[in-house]
């Protein structure tokens, strides 16, 4: 499904409304260009998700585990780290676990760890707060 968002609120609304769909064990990955809004996008539905502290952009640490309302949030950025760097950390494991949900900013460079069954948000910018997201499972 493809959705046309105009402002920051509607990609809230979105977030909103996708982030009731998920489930544990479910693994979601972000495609889009730098600024695209695949941060921001984790914020809001993490935020749906009961987590109470600020969601930062995991550039640098990688990998940010957070606390939601019963569930464990798994927040990666594998931009800068290969499939082999990524098993070396423990990242395969963590992407199997059933009671916790991953969000991967730039997923495709771990391509081959990421399960079948996964959730892609691929984002395209339109113009500076035109946003189209296309949701594929
Ligand atoms: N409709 C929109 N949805 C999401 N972000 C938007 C939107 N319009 C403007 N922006 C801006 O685009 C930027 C997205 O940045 P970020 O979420 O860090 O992108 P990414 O993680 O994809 O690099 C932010 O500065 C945000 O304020
Ligand atoms: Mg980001």
């Amino acid at each position: 499904m493809k959705y046309k968002v105009k402002s920051k609120e509607e990609t809230e609304s979105l977030a909103k409304k996708f982030a009731k769909t998920l489930k544990r064990g479910d693994v979601v990955c972000l495609n889009g260009d730098l600024g695209a809004g695949k941060t921001t996008f984790t914020q809001y539905v993490f935020a749906c998700l009961g987590v109470k502290e600020q969601v930062n952009s995991p550039t640098f640490s990688i990998l940010k585990i957070y606390k939601g309302d019963d569930i464990i949030l798994n927040h990666f950025d594998t931009y800068r780290i290969s499939s082999e760097e990524a098993i070396e950390a423990g990242f395969d494991e963590i992407l199997d676990d059933k009671n916790s949900i991953s969000f991967i900013e730039w997923g495709e460079n771990i391509s081959s760890l990421l399960p079948d069954k996964k959730i892609v948000v691929n984002i395209k910018i339109i113009d500076e707060n035109t946003r189209e997201f296309e949701i594929l499972r």
